[in-house]
This record gives structure tokens, C-alpha cells and sequence, in this order.
């Protein structure tokens, strides 16, 4: 699927799929403060949650999400910075931010192992990793054996998003335990949904 058409995409997804995640957004975002960075941000359907005091970085590769970003940093009334890096290598210093973000991200980069090490290395300790994903349905269901027959085909639309993924699992591995609840969104393949918190101790 063509980067450029993805903003659109993202944006019509949103406008159904925001509504069944928006209270769970408010709690885990709302309370954040400080310094922030977001992997993935997309258009920037997370930025209205923000408190107006933080300091948003967005790490967004595809630079076609850019100019939706600004408007809707702009609409939120953030002090906003884009960079156009993965999240595999990120361009900022050991330490240097209080939270990370990442929503629907986390099936689709290309390493996930090493996006979540960066995160760990830019978190202040103490700070949290902030998250809510799709994720792999429990072994032996029938909607894990949906996701896995949909997969090469999903990947191929969604950007190389992975249904079958055991994302919390993966964080854990990083980051050790969760604080975590997992919950199901009305939509077919990836409805099984992770959302929580991971501290850097
Ligand atoms: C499904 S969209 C989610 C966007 C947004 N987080 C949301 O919740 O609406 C996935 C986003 O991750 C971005 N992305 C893909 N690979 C990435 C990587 N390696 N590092 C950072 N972001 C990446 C994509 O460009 C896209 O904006």
C-alpha cells in the first residue's frame, strides 16, 4: 500500500475505531507530563489527550503523516517536534524523556525488539512506556486461526501490520512486568486488544 494514501487510511480508521479505545486513551495519556515521545504517531490521533504542558516528540517515518501531525499538534496546542527516524535508531539522548507512547504501532515496525530497547534507553528511570495494541488472539481460538490465515494478506495492506503478534509478551521480555489489562474492540482480526503501562526501573 502506497505511503502517501495512509494518512487517508489511518484517518477513516480512526473516525470508527477511536470511539471504542477514547476512555482508555484519557487515562493512560491524559495524567502524562513532561517530556514525551511517540512512536508511530501517524495523524495524531493520541494528541488531543495530552495535557497542553508536555513537550511532544514524534517519531513518524512516513512523511506523509507530517503535515496532519502539525495541524493536529497545532489544534491541541502543543509545543511539537517531528522526526522522520524509525524507532529502531532513535536520535535522542539516554535518558531524556519522562514517558513513551506507542498505539498501534508496535505490529507494524520493523523490529520490534529493537524499538523497544530504544525506548528503554531514552526513558528517564522511572519514566513508563505507555501502550495500547492489537494483539494475538489466545492459542487454539478460531479468532487466532482467523489471524493467522488473514496474515501475509493483512500485511500486505497495513502497512506489514503483524495480527498474530504476542506484543505484551514481547514488551515484558524488555521491560519486565506489565501493568496491563487486555480487552476486545468491536473488528474482525484485530480485535483482541493489550493496553497498560511499562516502567523503567
Ligand atoms: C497503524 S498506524 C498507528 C498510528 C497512530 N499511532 C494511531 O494510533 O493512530 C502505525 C504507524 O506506525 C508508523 N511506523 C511504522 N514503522 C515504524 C517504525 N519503525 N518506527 C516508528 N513508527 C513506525 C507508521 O508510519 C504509522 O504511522
Amino acid at each position: 500500500m502506497c505511503k502517501r494514501w495512509q494518512p487517508w487510511l489511518l484517518d477513516k480508521f480512526n473516525t470508527v475505531y477511536e470511539a471504542t479505545v477514547a476512555v482508555r486513551k484519557r487515562t493512560l495519556l491524559g495524567g502524562l507530563r513532561g517530556r514525551l515521545l511517540e512512536i508511530g504517531p501517524g495523524t495524531g490521533a493520541n494528541l488531543k489527550y495530552y495535557s497542553p504542558e508536555v513537550e511532544w516528540t514524534g517519531v513518524e517515518p512516513n512523511r506523509f503523516m507530517h503535515a496532519p501531525l502539525l495541524r493536529a499538534a497545532s489544534a491541541a496546542g502543543l509545543r511539537a517536534t517531528i522526526s522522520g527516524h524509525g524507532g529502531e535508531r532513535l536520535d535522542c539522548g539516554s535518558g531524556s524523556f519522562d514517558a513513551a507512547i506507542g498505539t498501534l504501532v508496535l505490529c507494524s515496525v520493523g523490529d520490534v525488539d529493537a524499538v523497544l530497547r530504544e525506548i528503554m534507553r531514552v526513558l528517564r528511570p522511572g519514566g513508563s512506556f505507555v501502550f495500547i495494541e492489537h494483539v494475538a488472539a489466545p492459542p487454539a481460538t478460531r479468532t487466532r486461526a482467523v489471524q493467522r490465515v488473514v496474515s501475509p494478506l493483512w500485511g500486505a495492506f497495513a502497512d506489514g501490520c503483524r495480527p498474530c503478534q504476542e506484543t505484551g509478551r514481547m514488551i515484558e521480555s524488555v521491560f519486565g512486568p506489565l501493568d496491563a489489562e487486555s480487552f476486545l474492540v468491536p473488528f474482525p482480526v484485530i480485535g483482541p486488544h493489550l493496553a497498560g503501562s511499562a516502567r523503567k526501573r
